[in-house]
């Protein structure tokens, strides 16, 4: 008997050993998987209670239990102090400084690009043009051959872009808009502005960037003249620029247009004298124009012997750069937050 109590005593200062040894739960699970299972020494002591005596089962079943009791709460409370230690361990890891000064989040501010093309579009949705943007992935076909320019045309040197495949590109304006919106009236009139980005395959410098913005403006109906052309875009450019800023129209050429026109501001530096921003000219030129060449309306579905249209193209970047006086393009497109900054709504 004293043989078995013996066994009982050391069996457990093994596993009481083990438990205070353990430094994890997986310390612990192994303890419970190896040393307190079925399959254990401590679970095989059992068998002994067949070999003894009636009075003996009874001390040797107290012993037995109390060692379980002991093994079971030294367990629990090891497992305690881990889960403690875990806890700790934890809240120091994740410990938050409420004296640290916090982050500072900057309010952003509007690109003066999208700035200025809602100025303009709302000028133009005031007197009542709709607004359509075209995709940025054009086909050759809209791009090109329904603006009069086909495969073998000059015009296309001016407007190189970057292709995708053989047949779609980056579209290099947003005239291909005008086609497009062409194909959507089927022969209704209509007057529409489409904003919208542009690639070309152009140097950048402080003038050019191979990725720049524009507005198209088209109206098509009965009897539209070269007069109302003017007209609009004298209203347009003086609410953009102010009422004391002089339109100029010069001879130019367009394939999609017939007559042609750049389209020129006096300056506002020199009002009109002429000075360095102005070369010297008075003027500045600001977009291009015209009326709507015959073809076009013939393959956009318009008979050019009852319909007539004008058509504009105006390059946001250079009218943003007037506006704000901004002297480098390449400034609208860094994303410095120092630029934009400047521009936050109620600076101008
Ligand atoms: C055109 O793109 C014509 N589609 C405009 C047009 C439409 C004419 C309808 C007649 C009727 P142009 O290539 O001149 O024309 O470009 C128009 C404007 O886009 C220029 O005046 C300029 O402001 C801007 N632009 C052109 N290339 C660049 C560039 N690389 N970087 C920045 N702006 C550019």
């Amino acid at each position: 008997m004293d043989d078995l109590l013996k066994k009982i005593a050391e069996i457990k200062e093994m596993i009481i050993s083990a438990i205070n040894a353990s430094k994890d739960e997986n310390d612990i699970r192994a303890i419970k998987e190896n040393l307190l299972s079925k399959k254990s020494e401590f679970s095989a002591l059992g068998r002994y209670f067949r070999e003894l005596s009636v009075e003996e089962r009874i001390e040797f079943g107290q012993a037995l239990n109390v060692a379980k009791e002991d093994i079971a709460n030294r367990l629990s409370e090891k497992e305690k102090a881990l889960l403690e230690t875990l806890a700790e361990k934890k809240l120091k890891k994740e410990r938050l400084d409420v004296t640290l000064p916090g982050y500072r989040y900057e309010d952003g501010g509007i690109n003066p690009l999208l700035e200025v093309q809602d100025e303009i579009l709302s000028i133009f949705v005031s007197m009542g043009y709709e607004v359509y943007e075209g995709p940025d992935i054009e086909s050759d076909y809209y791009n090109f051959e329904r603006m009069n320019i086909p495969f073998d045309h000059p015009a296309r040197e001016m407007q190189d872009s970057f292709y995708l495949d053989k047949t779609s590109l980056m579209r290099s304006h947003t005239s291909p808009a005008q086609a497009r919106m062409m194909d959507m009236k089927k022969g209704e009139p209509f007057r529409v502005v489409c904003p919208g980005k542009c690639f070309r395959r152009d140097d950048d410098d402080a003038t050019h960037s191979h990725q720049f913005m524009q507005i198209e403006g088209l109206v098509i109906d009965r009897g539209i003249s070269l007069a109302d052309l003017k007209g609009t875009l004298e209203l347009f450019l003086k609410k953009l620029f102010g009422e004391k800023r002089e339109i100029r129209l010069r001879g130019s050429y367009f394939p999609f247009t017939e007559p042609s026109v750049e389209v020129d501001i006096s300056c506002a530096e020199c009002g009109g004298k002429g000075c360095s921003i102005c070369k010297n000219t008075g003027f500045i030129e600001v977009l291009g124009a015209g009326m709507v060449h015959p073809n076009v309306l013939k393959m956009g579905g318009y008979n050019p012997n009852v319909y007539s249209g004008f058509a504009f193209g105006v390059g946001l970047d250079r009218i943003a750069m007037l506006k704000y006086g901004i002297s480098d393009i390449r400034d609208l497109y860094t994303n410095d937050h120092r630029f934009v900054e400047q521009f936050k709504k109620g600076r101008f």
